[in-house]
């Protein structure tokens, strides 16, 4: 089987590829190994970026517009005691509380609707020819076949366990990375909002994260060893933990309710380069990993896919002939400005927030020293609140 573009992954970074595509007229495939009922019950991040949500409405997807909230700031907590940054005061913009798991039902009924060959539980085993002008993949579907499909061009969106990333010749391959001593231990629970912005709070007990979901279940987060076993944790214990690192003496707690759901969040920053072979372009999670904490990881696949899209039209535009393929590389030279950007940030504000295993009384002081000179400041609450919103015009292109 032959088509246009074969795109490896049906998570955000995918969907949303092949709806440009499809827009374009442009011959794809997406192959995802996992079901999407699957994928639409495992819940991820919570946060976008206005530039995420334009490029959601520019789609023609707006229901995030009237579901999602709005938040024009956020709250950062230390000395038990909150300082609010002004988002759309000091960035003039804002962010969306809106699920992933929403992001992906409107991104997949979108591509439904438009008829797109989006192919749930095919696993793709092997990349073929990565390196050429007809490179290929081969899947296994959930009836145990396997098929063989080439294309002009692949895309592996496959995720930060990416199999396309494997084909990166070890000559060419630069990887770099970032381990962290502690993860996040992230529940949903039933209770009402504690609050109507998110709190990311640095205690002496270590970081807690104060998100929402919809007026019956809220997400929290805490900071935790990454060996954590969540099944060993009680209700009680779990509340117990959040309350004590968000207490203070303006008397702050949190609204209980029973947990439903929890699970450990490992954390580690990474960057492959260069994010092209051949015929075959990384794109999300496959070319980068950044920690949960500046919320930027579902945002950055999505910034990656617009330069993509773009950088692919001008490429067929000039009919994909071999002798064009030096195009290609303009979307990694474009795209990775926004990925350091977003790891400095996310290594940065994981750094400042949570409590370093080992670290001296000297540091752990210098840390909220630095939270609090960022909060008393214009300039430092402005410099988070660009962060934070995505640099917006900073890094248009
Ligand atoms: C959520 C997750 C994040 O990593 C973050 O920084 C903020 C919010 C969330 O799931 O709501």
């Amino acid at each position: 089987e032959r088509t246009r573009v074969a795109i490896v992954g049906g998570g955000p970074a995918g969907l949303l590829l092949s709806i440009l595509l499809t827009r374009d007229g442009v011959d794809h495939v997406v192959l995802e190994s996992r079901s999407h009922d699957e994928i639409e019950h495992t819940h991820r991040a919570g946060i976008l970026e206005a530039g995420s949500v334009k490029v959601l409405t520019d789609a023609g997807l707006d229901r995030v517009l009237r579901e999602g909230d709005r938040h024009d700031g956020i709250d950062l907590r230390f000395g038990g005691e909150t300082h609010r940054i002004d988002l759309a005061g000091l960035a003039g913009r804002s962010v969306w509380l809106y699920p992933q798991t929403e992001v992906f039902k409107d991104l997949a009924g979108h591509a439904r609707g438009t008829g797109a060959d989006v192919r749930w539980e095919a696993q793709v085993t092997e990349i073929l020819d990565a390196g050429t002008t007809l490179p290929g993949v081969r899947y296994r579907t959930a009836d145990g076949a396997t098929h063989e499909l080439r294309a002009d061009l692949l895309v592996g969106a496959d995720g930060s366990r990416s199999v396309c990333r494997h084909t990166l010749p070890e000559d060419v391959r630069r990887s770099f990375s970032h381990e962290y001593p502690y993860a996040w231990f992230g529940v949903i629970v039933e209770a009402p909002r504690s609050a109507s912005e998110l709190v990311y709070t640095a205690s002496e007990h270590g970081f807690a994260l104060v998100s929402q979901r919809t007026e019956t279940h809220q997400r929290l987060y805490f900071q935790c060893d990454p060996v954590e076993d969540p099944a060993a944790w009680t209700d009680e214990q779990i509340w117990a933990e959040l309350q004590r690192r968000v207490a203070g003496p303006d008397g702050f707690r949190l609204t209980e309710g029973p947990v439903r759901e929890k699970t450990v969040l490992r954390f580690r920053s990474a960057v492959v380069e260069p994010v092209r072979h051949g015929r075959m372009l990384l794109a999300g999670d496959a070319a980068h990993t950044v920690p949960p904490t500046g919320a930027k990881g579902l945002n950055l696949a999505l910034a990656d896919v617009v330069v993509l899209h773009d950088v692919l039209s001008g490429w067929f535009a000039r009919g994909t002939t071999a002798g064009a393929d030096d195009v290609l590389d303009e979307y990694g030279r474009r795209a990775s400005r926004r990925v350091w950007r977003a790891q400095h940030f996310s290594a940065w504000m994981s750094r400042m927030l949570h409590s370093h295993p080992g670290e001296s009384g000297f540091e752990a002081r210098c840390r909220i020293a630095e939270l609090r000179a960022l909060a008393e400041s214009e300039a430092g609450r402005r410099f988070i609140a660009e962060g934070y919103t995505g640099w917006g015009e900073i890094l248009a292109r």
